[in-house]
């Protein structure tokens, strides 16, 4: 039987920064993670990085190639049937930015650190099942997982369920004691990596008559692009040249040009939205996409999973080395106090963007009308922007408080 402090289950961006948070606070941990290296390091998905998680990723010492490669943008556009609008969100927030910095990059940033540090992260590692994690069960809980083939078990003070959208972890939770707030869309997002110079110099979010399409960046080298398709929809269906000829379509501009490129990678997401409310049970606590899922419209998911363990980082040193439990009793009302204020940003946008194939004649003109007045109106522009670069950190007056030394 393996020991630790911390049994950190999934090695996604929010295990992987736990870890290293407690690392820093002097706290052992232990990290499973189902797929191997190679395959959680090329999993392509989100690309934009709040203020806030790279200032978190900086405290770190962890953002040095973030800083050389990744791109910091001041602004955004927003396109309403061939109509480009600048959101200028430095300006609107005080001189906040977000950066654009593969999702990918920070999880291999991440692992580096790990691996560098000799901290025990375990690929292959596939957690089956979760033993005594419940309030009122005594001692400590087990991980059961199956690593290259064999099981084994992790004995640990505490568990963290960092296991994404498809983890084991929420099944630990009692069916009476959680729920799960769920709305699905009638859409999903076709993405495409391509190996083109990016045609503008900062993101654009088009809504079309055709449906929403996203223009974004990686590198001066790569582009990253978003359609908007039906949830059903089979990608087969979706040739390189048909993407690069919608994409014309729904972002086309006056006296602007789309650059083609090889296509690298392509797959769809259907979109939905699940809040599982409380995110403790006894002594496991979820955090992320294990317990909280957005659309991506906001580019909040990956922020929200790092926000969720800078919270949990500081409950688990307050209870470990100064027996205080207060942290893990308010972690889950801290997170979701600002989970369900991104989730309102997240269908804010998704709604403003794209075309509801439910929506009657009312409706869209009701879109239009949204449409025009965010970038009409100064106080509706600042709080889009507010929301896109990230919320602070506050729940009733007081910001996240630092732990004691
Ligand atoms: P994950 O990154 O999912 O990490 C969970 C980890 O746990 C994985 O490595 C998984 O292999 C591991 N795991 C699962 N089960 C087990 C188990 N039983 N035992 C051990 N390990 C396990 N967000 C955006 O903002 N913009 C986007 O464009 C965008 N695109 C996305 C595309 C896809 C296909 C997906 C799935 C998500 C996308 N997201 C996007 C959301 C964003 O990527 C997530 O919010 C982010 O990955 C959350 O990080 P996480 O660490 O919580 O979860
Ligand atoms: C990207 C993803 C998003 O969900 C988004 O809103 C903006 C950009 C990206 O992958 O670059």
């Amino acid at each position: 039987m393996r020991r630790t402090q911390v049994g950190i289950v999934g090695g996604g961006p929010a295990g992987l920064l736990l870890g290293e948070l407690l690392a820093a606070a002097g706290i052992d941990t232990v990290l499973l993670e189902a797929r191997d290296r190679a395959y959680a390091e090329a999993r392509i998905r989100a690309g934009v990085l709040e203020q806030g998680s790279v200032d978190l990723l900086d405290q770190l010492g962890l953002a040095k190639r973030l800083h050389e490669e990744g791109l910091v943008h001041r602004g955004i556009y927003l396109q309403f049937n061939g109509e480009r609008h600048r959101i200028d969100l430095a300006e609107l927030t005080g001189g906040k930015t977000i950066t654009v910095y593969g999702q990918q990059e920070v999880v291999r940033d991440l692992t580096a650190a790990r691996l560098a540090a000799g901290r025990e992260l375990l690929f292959d590692a596939e957690v089956l099942g979760l033993q005594g994690v419940g309030p009122t069960e005594p001692g400590r809980p087990t991980i059961r997982f199956r690593h290259h083939g064999e099981e084994e078990l992790l004995e640990c003070d505490l568990v963290a369920g960092c296991d994404g959208s498809h983890g084991r972890c929420l099944s630990a939770f009692p069916t009476e004691l959680i729920s799960i707030h769920e709305r699905q869309y009638p859409f999903a997002w076709l993405g495409a990596l391509a190996q083109v110079a990016p045609s503008s110099d900062e993101l654009i979010y088009s809504f079309h008559d055709r449906g929403f399409a996203l223009h974004s960046l990686r590198s001066p080298a790569i582009s990253r692009l978003y359609l908007q398709v039906d949830p059903h929809e089979d990608l087969g269906e979706w040739p390189d040249q048909r993407i690069w000829d919608e994409l014309h379509i729904r972002l086309g501009a006056p006296g602007w040009t789309l650059h083609e490129g090889q296509i690298l990678d392509k797959s769809i997401t259907p979109m939905r939205s699940s809040v599982a409310e409380p995110m403790r049970y006894g002594k496991l606590f979820l955090a992320g996409d294990a317990a909280h899922i957005v659309p991506p419209t906001g580019a909040k998911g990956l922020n929200l999973a790092l926000a969720d363990v800078r919270v949990l980082a500081e409950a688990f040193q307050r209870f470990l080395q100064h027996q205080d439990s207060t942290g893990l009793d308010r972690y889950s009302q801290r997170c979701l106090n600002r989970v369900w204020k991104a989730q309102n940003f997240s269908i804010t946008m998704t709604g403003l963007l794209h075309l509801n194939p439910e929506d009657d004649a009312f409706g869209r003109r009701l879109q239009g009308a949204r449409q025009e007045y965010i970038v009409q109106s100064l106080a509706a522009s600042t709080a889009l922007a507010e929301n896109y670069v990230g919320l602070p950190f506050v729940d009733s007056g007081a910001d996240v408080q630092s732990a004691p030394a």
